[in-house]
């Protein structure tokens, strides 16, 4: 039985969470390896519509024992809220959750310390979603983060807290003339999230090694996208962890020979939330047009989202830093009517042509797309699940995109609901 990723293969907001679900059908794990509630995922099942920041989307199963990772970094309120509204709606997430101990903790300084950060960048801003990530990721690198374990030994966080805050403090009313922290205030948040999570807490590697060596079915679930990967994407326009397949080992404790397969998703079109360069932009009507039909609006932040055609050289950059096995092409029946279809084939930089993603973000922003034109198709392919109904149109389209990225396509999404999908492989 695979391990199987999934992984964002653009810059975020493939539609992730209507896979993972739609997967997860067979899966006896799944577990989410990075980020944390600055990703969104909407699910839309029999039981109505679910935004997740935290959950892993497989929740919706019986079957399935969902791991928040330790690669995750936690805000306990949002997850606590989160647990809450699913087992309001009678999902048994208690018996269902698990949270590794390892995981890092998003503490209340950490959001604030996000918004006052990307304030002080002015016009360089990053655009964050300003939930504290990361920051919270930077305390781990600096060996001054607090762990989801460290809850269950107040007595022994308390100093450390202390230690922490002191510095915290220094830094936020010196540099950026913020607010302090009082020690017990927060302190007494960490008793608080105990109490709420203890239940959920374990050594969450252990149960991931015990289904593998059963040969059970696991799924990897990816936040954000691998061209906001910290190392691998437009840095320094990126999130501060790592979206790509590498993150999966890391952030789950795993060993990549575990690794049987490798979803990339990607939407038929690109979208980008925040700042930093996307060659294939359309700021006129064509991108204004893709947004409010295909509704681009974050999901965490409801920031609207940069929207543009296909950028093959940024899918097969993508797919060269993941390996994929598969590709899962999302949001086809957005591109209904359009007329024609484009995809970003070269880039143009200094008067010569380029075909691979540059590393250097300034470079980047200067190419221009070079794009390769195909017939549009008028019949609507929303909702559609046999590859034979889908218009000849369509068909070359996908056909076209599996050439470019040069993974075969195994699944097409054709509308947000779990058998609005075209499976053509199947992948887990
Ligand atoms: P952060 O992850 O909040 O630090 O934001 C860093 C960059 O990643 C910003 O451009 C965000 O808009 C972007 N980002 C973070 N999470 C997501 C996501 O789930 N989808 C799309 N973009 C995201």
């Amino acid at each position: 039985m695979p391990a199987v990723a999934v992984v964002g293969g653009q810059w975020g907001d493939e539609g992730k969470g209507k896979i993972v679900d739609y997967l997860s059908q067979n899966a006896h794990i799944v577990a989410r390896y990075s980020g944390g509630n600055n990703a969104g995922h909407t699910v839309m099942n029999e039981a109505g519509e679910f935004k997740f920041h935290l959950v892993p989307s497989g929740i919706f199963w019986p079957q399935t024992t969902c791991i928040i990772g330790n690669g995750v970094v936690v805000d306990p309120d949002v997850l606590w809220q989160e647990i809450q509204g699913l087992a309001g709606r009678g999902v048994d997430v208690a018996a269902r959750l698990r949270l590794s101990d390892r995981a890092h903790l998003i503490m209340p300084y950490h959001i604030l310390l996000d918004q006052l950060e990307e304030r002080s960048r002015g016009r360089d801003a990053i655009g964050t979603t300003g939930k504290g990530v990361g920051p919270a990721y930077v305390d781990k690198t600096a060996r001054s983060g607090i762990r989801v374990g460290d809850l269950l030994d107040l007595e022994g966080l308390l100093p450390r807290l202390q230690a922490i805050l002191e510095y915290k403090n220094k830094l936020i009313t010196r540099v950026y003339d913020g607010t302090p922290f009082s020690v017990e205030q927060v302190f007494e948040r960490c008793r608080t999230w105990l109490e709420r999570l203890e239940p959920f807490i374990a050594p969450v590697e252990m149960t991931m090694r015990q289904a593998l060596e059963e040969q059970r079915s696991v799924l990897l679930e990816g936040a954000q996208g691998s061209l906001l990967d910290l190392d691998h994407g437009t840095y320094p326009y990126v999130t501060s962890s790592h979206p790509t397949v590498g993150g999966a080992c890391i952030g789950l404790g795993i060993s990549p020979r575990d690794v049987t397969g490798i979803c990339g998703v990607f939407k038929a079109y690109s979208t980008r939330v925040g700042g930093g360069p996307l060659p294939s932009e359309l700021n006129d009507a064509t991108g204004d047009a893709i947004r409010q039909r295909a509704w681009e609006y974050g999901t965490t932040t409801g920031r609207p989202r940069r929207c543009g055609w296909f950028d093959a050289i940024a899918a097969r950059y993508s797919a060269s830093v993941n390996g994929f096995t598969d590709a899962i092409l999302t949001r086809l029946d957005v591109l209904d009517g359009f007329h024609p279809v484009k995809v970003c084939v070269e880039y143009r930089y200094d008067g010569r042509e380029m075909r691979h993603f540059p590393s250097s973000t300034a470079q980047l922003a200067h190419c221009t797309p070079v794009y390769e034109e195909l017939p549009g198709w008028e019949r609507p392919t929303a909702g559609l699940t046999r590859w034979e109904e889908l218009p000849k149109e369509a068909q070359r389209y996908v056909a076209r995109l599996e050439e470019l990225i040069g993974s075969p396509i195994s699944l097409i999404s054709t509308g947000p609901r779990r058998h609005e999908t075209i499976a053509l492989r199947s992948v887990l």
